[in-house]
């Protein structure tokens, strides 16, 4: 067993459901095995500008069922910058911190495979965004939440879609991947989703949405990703009504809502699995590895090769969404 007495812990990146609860993991894993915990707040920009300060078991009791993240969360530019990582290495050096665990998503990765490609400090990664477009694990901490955020919102919507025979355009979050609308479109019945890793869209859509309106004109939901091929809510929404000018059609972009909230029981668990997983990889002397989970097991990847993934769109979910759409519409 490693020996370790000092670390450092951030949350960087957009925030997602389970931060807190991975936090406190983390803590109080540490507090077991007799390691401090020096939180950094506000993520890179913290860790450049000495943010530090000391945590023990006071500073996270009865945060394991809050949304967003007490450490408070970045996007920074400079950590991108040379100057600004050495800056960042200099204060980690003043606090003698040992180690580093990161609660991030793929932007943030990308930062700590450059800071431990040049500096000797060993980083321990945890997975998180509602995107859930990170390899390594299986699920990303926050994306079990986002989806059931989603899928209420989805429930009333359709609520108003049906008194008003209405055709609604749902945009959800997922600016590369098409996880949240994928599995949201299923677990909502919506009669089409569109998502960046499928081809030919708007054909399909405009075929689904004619065969459902002429048959019943009751009311239709169509999910779609943000980082959709075709173009969000609004561009999708244009280039139908110039087909189906008749429609009565609405649009909803959920936004922000998704990432916050109370987290989901899966993500709690989740993040109390990797946070203490993380401490576990540090004293057993793992050094710049992100743990993740597959099918139930915790696994281990090194940063250098944690990557954003896509949705593999494999024919039987292809056949899901043709089978479930086609008797919906
Ligand atoms: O958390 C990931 C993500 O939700 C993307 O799907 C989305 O495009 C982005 O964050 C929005 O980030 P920001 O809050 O910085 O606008």
């Amino acid at each position: 067993m490693a020996t370790i007495s000092k670390i450092a812990l951030l949350t960087s990146g957009g925030d997602s459901p389970g931060l807190n609860a991975c936090i406190r993991a983390v803590v109080r894993a540490c507090v077991f095995h007799h390691i401090k915990v020096i939180g950094i707040h506000r993520g890179f920009e913290g860790m450049i500008d000495g943010d530090y300060f000391e945590m023990g078991p006071d500073t996270v009791s009865n945060i394991i069922q809050r949304g967003g993240t007490i450490l408070k969360s970045s996007r920074s530019e400079r950590f991108k910058t040379p100057d600004g990582r050495e800056q960042a290495y200099q204060n980690l050096l003043k606090e003698n911190i040992e180690a580093v665990i990161l609660i991030g998503g793929d932007g943030s990765f990308v930062g700590s495979r450059e800071f431990t490609s040049t500096y000797d400090i060993p980083w321990i990664g945890i997975p998180k965004t509602i995107d859930n477009d990170l390899s390594g694990t299986d699920l990303c901490i926050g994306f079990d939440t986002a989806t059931n955020t989603v899928i209420e919102a989805i429930d009333k919507i359709r609520d108003t879609a049906e008194s008003h025979s209405r055709l609604f355009f749902v945009e959800v979050m997922g600016r590369d991947a098409g996880f949240i609308a994928y599995h949201t479109g299923i677990g909502s019945g919506a009669e089409a989703i569109c998502i960046p890793e499928t081809k030919n869209d708007l054909e399909n859509l405009l075929s689904v949405l004619e065969k459902g309106w002429s048959r019943e004109k009751s009311s239709l939901i169509v999910v779609i990703a943000e980082g959709n091929e075709i173009g969000g809510a609004i561009d999708v929404s244009e280039k139908v009504k110039e087909k189906f000018p008749e429609y009565d059609m609405k649009i909803c972009i959920l936004g922000h809502v998704q990432r916050g909230g109370s987290p989901s029981c899966t993500d709690r668990m989740l993040a109390s699995k990797l946070g203490v997983a993380a401490v576990n990889a540090l004293l057993k002397g793992e050094q710049n590895i992100m743990v993740g989970e597959i099918k139930n097991e915790i696994v281990y990847t090194s940063i250098k090769d944690v990557k954003k993934r896509k949705l593999q769109i494999t024919d039987s979910m292809l056949e899901l969404m043709s089978i479930l759409s086609s008797r919906n519409v």
